[in-house]
């Protein structure tokens, strides 16, 4: 799996985020600038990541190396993706290649804000954030995690907790299908209402809804 590096400016709209809350966490980081730039706006902003266990150099090499594989994925599947957010590929580029240098800055500066820790058991505990987001990990690699862990990794999710959980993307990576189990997953939890939300953003076609969790 890639640790890609998405910008604030696409988290903002990947999650509709309007004002953000006084904590959050970013779960499933990797090399986002989303952690950096949330806290440079005085947000008590945490990032999770298994990747954030490589040494220094391991980590930068690994996200450098993400930064043309993932442009590598959408090329091999170029009838899966529109470019009405971006405009252009080069304008994409360049958001990823700003937001892992942000990144790389950051966690250099400000280690304490990067944990290493993997769902579906995070370091934290209950209700620690009041707002917590997964980019790019839950449903989009549904090849690689199953049903259970899934139902393992949201309830998870909202333990950390005390308000909402927003995931995106809700559909497979690289081809853009819908999730068998989404259904039965959402079925199986208890203690949340849950929301399929549109967002103003879009690259995987049709990949513009997010998943809204709130504690009921
Ligand atoms: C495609 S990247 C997404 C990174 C970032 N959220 C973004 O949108 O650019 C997926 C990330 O999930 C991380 N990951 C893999 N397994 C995980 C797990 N069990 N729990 C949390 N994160 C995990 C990987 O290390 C990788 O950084």
């Amino acid at each position: 799996m890639l640790v890609t590096s998405r910008s604030y400016v696409e988290y903002e709209a990947m999650f509709d985020l309007t004002q953000l809350p006084e904590s959050v966490l970013d779960c499933s980081a990797g090399g986002s600038s989303f952690t950096a730039e949330a806290a440079e706006r005085g947000v008590d902003a945490v990032a999770v990541d298994p990747a954030y266990e490589l040494g220094q150099s391991e980590l930068v090499d690994t996200v450098r190396r993400s930064l043309p594989a993932g442009s590598g994925i959408v090329d091999q599947n170029q009838g899966s993706f529109v470019w009405h957010w971006y405009g252009t590929p080069e304008r994409r580029d360049e958001l990823r290649v700003e937001a892992a240098d942000r990144f790389l800055q950051d966690i250099a500066a400000a280690p304490e804000r990067y944990v290493a820790g993997a769902l579906p058991e995070l370091p934290f505990e209950d209700r620690r954030f009041e707002l917590v987001l997964c980019s790019h990990l839950l449903f989009t690699w549904a090849d690689q995690f199953d049903e259970a862990w899934h139902v393992a990794a949201l309830r998870e999710l909202i333990r950390v907790s005390s308000a909402e959980v927003r995931i995106f993307p809700l559909v497979v990576q690289g081809t853009g299908e819908p999730v068998s189990f989404l259904p039965s997953v959402l079925d199986s939890l208890e203690g949340v209402t849950w929301e399929v939300r549109k967002v103003p953003y879009e690259f995987q076609a049709g990949a513009n809804e997010m998943l809204v969790l709130t504690r009921s």
